[in-house]
């Protein structure tokens, strides 16, 4: 079958695939990417969580070649305007909104589709929009105040903008 090509993180990227080839071992395994993680193999965790075409997607759940021609972004590609940390990542380090680490790339991931849909969420509705991503250590609490955090500087640079 003919490559396929796709924007990744910015990047323009060919790849001859297999037709069964996943989305995320394309962007763990073929690209790199070790914020795509697999953390089940059941659909359910979202730690693969990315975004395709602006919207949140489980990598684990889509084909690559369903990504041909497409814009895919991951937690890497996350950059704040050449800030460094995206408010999100920068509010997860200071809610303490990790442990191991292993689900947050794609919580952070999740959260920016559901901050971009709704700027000013509240923790009710953080909640029921990360509900797709699993976290196996924080009881999620701190990672709802970074997401609110996260959502009130954004404002912010919004007002400030
Ligand atoms: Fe668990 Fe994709 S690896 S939902
Ligand atoms: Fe360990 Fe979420 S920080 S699974």
């Amino acid at each position: 079958m003919p490559p396929i090509h796709l924007t990744v993180d910015g990047e323009a990227v060919t790849r001859d695939v297999d037709a069964r080839t996943l989305l995320v071992h394309l962007l763990g395994d073929g690209l790199d990417r070790s914020g795509v993680n697999v953390g089940c193999d059941s659909s359910n965790c979202g730690a693969c969580t990315v975004l395709l075409d602006g919207r949140s997607v489980k990598s684990c759940t889509v084909l690559a070649v369903q990504a041909d021609g497409r814009e895919v972004t991951t937690v890497r590609g996350l950059a704040w305007e050449g800030e460094g940390w995206h408010p999100l990542q920068a509010a997860f380090s200071a809610c303490h909104a990790l442990q191991c680490g292993y689900c947050t790339p794609g919580m952070i991931m999740a959260a920016k589709d559901l901050l971009d849909a709704n700027p000013r969420p509240t923790d009710a509705e953080i909640r029921e929009g990360l509900e797709g991503n699993l976290c196996r250590c924080t009881g999620y609490a701190p990672i709802i105040a970074a997401v609110s955090q996260a959502a009130q500087r954004l404002a912010t640079d919004d007002a400030d903008a």
